[in-house]
């Protein structure tokens, strides 16, 4: 703690060095806020808080904190963003952001009650995918998505995904098997312990390689497909990666072209652990599926395709690996799951309550609106904030902790969000209402099987902490905060 109170020092030291106040500077920042230093401009940043804590910036005559949209460009805000939220559900239920022109929704049963009116809220601007993953279901609303909704949903869920499970296990086991044969800068090997980056060794490529399955394309062109997906996902980061985002896209349409082809005269099949064809792969059900009575394009099958790997590749790694980090730093739960694989499930669905790896969903309004006395003018941007929903206290007793035990959280075995019975709720990881994520059940037996099978077989696993990035006294494990783990550095002994 005494750390944290000298960055904190060295900040308002620094803060005081250059005084003044950027033109245009809100209500918020022109109060000299307690405890902390003032602050220039978003570009100087808000000083880093103890997790946990608000940078105070000030309150109105009423003793109501205010809240300066700076803050969420702000690196404190990324570390930090629960204590933000929180204001705002106390105090801002709906946030009317002005600096970024949009409107925040921060309260479970708020986000719950939007998320299932889809007249009254449609989904995000078109076209928000850049062009990299095409034309998705995940941009449409009404009609229009219900029609492409469930053209491939059925292999995700229920019994075809449970018959494949034997293939989620055999490529996990394969890639762990194989961790001897990584490269020395994912792995290290010392006096009996090894140490590694699980992200790397792991977690990144085996929910592709999952997806890359049950799509149906071939094994070979497993390396190409883990190409492809990188350079979309990084397409739809920013200006400089966009380019290479959608030659890649381009690359896998073409491929997708020749399958296409093929499959649409000779259809390939999934089988079970016993050789047993269970259905149609994802790519040939594509082929033979048809929309207002016409068949799929080419380009629609890819857009199918990329939305397929583009929602389950970041979310399932980043769940697997935040999962690793909460257990390792919860020795006692970690023990708990390891004596009782009954607990895995229990884990999986607080480590996406606690730490979520998607923090929201943006929505239009169809109409104006009013909610909890702000008026909302047809067409704005509204956000849906599910790590906020998820960290709700009105729902989730005690929400900053991390307890696979939590009496309060829903996670029976077909998971179904906005759920809420006797006392439990679900989070909201996986969406809500129309466009709740048709992946939640696979990525969960990805997440769930892939995590059983790794820590089993890892002897005496603990995190490397000095290889791990550091929260702000520059000694204890950074705080997962609004983006997932990026690198899981473990040490494991070899004996
Ligand atoms: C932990 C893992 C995952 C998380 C947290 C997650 C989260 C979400 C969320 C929040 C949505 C709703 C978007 C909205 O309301 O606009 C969504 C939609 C979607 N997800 Fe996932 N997802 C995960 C894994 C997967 C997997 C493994 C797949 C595919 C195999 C997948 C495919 C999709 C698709 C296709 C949609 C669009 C659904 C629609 O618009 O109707 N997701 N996901």
């Amino acid at each position: 703690m005494d750390s944290i109170a000298s960055f904190l020092t060295n900040m308002a030291d620094e803060a005081e060095a250059k005084p003044g106040r950027e033109a245009g500077a809100t209500a918020a920042t022109e109060r000299k806020p307690r405890g902390a230093a003032g602050f220039k401009s978003a570009e100087q940043g808000f000083p880093l808080m103890p997790v946990g804590e608000a940078f105070d910036m000030g309150h109105a005559p009423d003793g109501t904190p205010l809240l300066d949209p700076r803050i969420f460009d702000a690196p404190e805000f990324y570390r930090n963003p629960y204590p933000y939220y929180k204001i705002m559900r106390d105090h801002y239920p709906v946030y009317f952001d002005k600096l970024h022109n949009c409107y925040y929704v921060t309260r479970y049963d708020d986000i719950t009650a939007c998320y299932f009116d889809d007249e009254g809220f449609n989904t995000i601007p078109k076209g928000s995918s850049s062009g990299v993953l095409g034309n998705t279901q995940l941009e449409l609303s009404g009609v229009e998505h219900r029609r492409r909704r469930n053209l491939y949903g059925q292999h995700l869920v229920g019994k075809s995904l449970d018959n494949r499970l034997h293939a989620i296990q055999s490529i996990a086991e394969e890639m762990i098997d194989d961790f001897a044969n990584l490269d020395e800068s994912i792995k290290q090997d010392r006096n009996g312990v090894r140490t590694i980056d699980v992200g790397r060794a792991f977690a990144n490529e085996f929910p592709i390689r999952v997806v890359c399955d049950v799509l149906g394309f071939p094994k070979e062109s497993r390396k190409d497909f883990y190409y492809w997906y990188n350079s979309m996902m990084s397409g739809l980061g920013g200006s400089e990666t966009h380019h290479q985002g959608l030659e890649a896209r381009q690359h896998l349409e073409e491929y997708v072209g020749e399958l296409v082809e093929e499959r649409r005269k000779n259809p390939t099949y999934l089988y079970d652990a016993n050789g047993k064809p269970v259905s149609k792969d994802v790519i040939s059900k594509l082929c033979e599926s048809q929309v207002d009575g016409d068949y799929l394009s080419t380009e629609e099958i890819t857009s199918n395709i990329a939305l397929v790997v583009g929602g389950g590749g970041e979310t399932t790694r980043g769940a697997i690996l935040n999962m690793g980090y909460l257990l390792l730093q919860h020795p006692d739960q970690f023990k708990a799951v390891m004596e009782d694989d009954g607990l895995w499930d229990s884990a999986f669905h607080e480590t996406l309550r606690h730490s979520t790896p998607i923090g929201g969903q943006p929505r239009h309004n169809s109409f104006d609106i009013e909610l909890h006395g702000v008026k909302v003018p047809a067409g704005s941007l509204v956000n849906m904030v599910d790590f906020s929903a998820n960290h709700d206290e009105r729902i989730f007793k005690d929400p900053e902790t991390f307890n696979i035990f939590r009496p309060d959280l829903y996670s029976g075995k077909l998971l179904r969000s906005g759920y809420r019975k006797e006392g439990r709720c679900s989070h909201m990881a996986f969406g809500v209402g129309p466009h709740l994520c048709p992946g939640a059940w696979i990525s969960h037996q990805e997440a769930v099987i892939g995590s059983k099978i790794l820590w089993h077989k890892l002897k005496n696993p603990r995190i490397n902490v000095e290889k791990m990035p550091k929260d702000i006294d520059g000694a204890s494990l950074a705080p997962i905060g609004l983006i997932s783990v990026k690198e899981l550095w473990i040490d494991y002994d070899l004996n």
